[in-house]
């Protein structure tokens, strides 16, 4: 069985007090609900991530991830966090590729690919990002940009080096815009790079890899899209910044 994943992305958001009170929060109101086969997974600004890390370690099947990392182990690189050092505040999870560090960053898909080795290097579970504008979306190649973004980033890792990332699948045209996938556009898109993950790496491999949905996944929409087949869990923005409702996110995926 794929294991299940919340992950909560709370981008540039909460002070570090507001962010320690909302992690508390959140253990205590989803602890009852995790178990080891559906987990969630906290990415809060660096600021925050040993301290949500530390937390985390006290609640079973939470964890802490990164919202990113650099393309180089150490050095002269100002302001920049190594994977390795998000390993060391006792994080597991790093996000790779979102779409505004793709957008705002310039980040393209031989840098996801190196991040994603680093990460793995150091243990962490990257959850790597794909996804379309909707100027792609409005086209009739959209499934095949986004098969294309995993294979340009991924395709070169063997098999042993796939069955350990997470993919989440975010379109550009639904995060923080209040707009969603219908479950049925995100099941299309889940199958397809699921199909396209089998065509590379055999369907064994393909059926372990969780495909999360990201793009304003909200309480009221959550049963309907983790329904779905093929999307097994969310990776959660606006919506992760309130405990309450992340809460009862974390509760559908139950
Ligand atoms: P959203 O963000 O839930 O606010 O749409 C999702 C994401 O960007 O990961």
């Amino acid at each position: 069985m794929r294991k299940k994943i919340i992950a909560a992305n709370w981008k540039m958001n909460k002070t570090y007090q507001q962010g320690l009170e909302l992690a508390s929060e959140v253990i205590n109101m989803v602890k009852d609900e995790v178990t080891s086969d559906a987990v969630v997974v906290l990415c809060p600004p660096f600021i925050h991530l040993h301290a949500v890390a530390r937390l985390a370690a006290g609640a079973n099947n939470v964890f802490a991830g990164a919202q990113n990392c650099y393309t180089e182990a150490s050095g002269a690189y100002t302001g920049e966090t190594s994977a390795e050092m998000i390993a060391s505040t006792g994080a597991d999870y790093v996000i790779i590729g979102h779409s505004e560090r793709r957008d705002y960053f310039s980040e393209g898909s031989q840098t996801l690919t190196r991040k994603v080795e680093l990460a793995l290097a150091n243990g962490l579970t990257p959850i790597f990002c794909c996804g379309e504008s909707q100027a792609i979306r409005e086209g009739s190649n959209f499934i095949d940009y986004v098969c294309n973004q995993l294979e340009e980033s991924l395709f070169g890792f063997d098999a042993d080096v796939m069955r350990k990332i997470v993919i989440a699948y975010e379109p550009i045209w639904a995060i923080g815009t209040g707009l969603t996938a219908s479950s049925a556009q995100a099941q299309e898109m889940h199958q397809a790079l699921r199909r396209h993950l089998a065509g590379k790496y055999g369907e064994e491999l393909a059926n372990q890899i969780p495909i999360l949905y990201g793009g304003s996944v909200k309480a009221s929409n959550a049963a309907e899209l983790f329904a779905c087949p093929d999307v097994d869990g969310g990776l959660v923005g606006g919506a992760s910044l309130q405990s309450r409702e992340f809460a009862n996110i974390v509760k559908a995926m139950a």
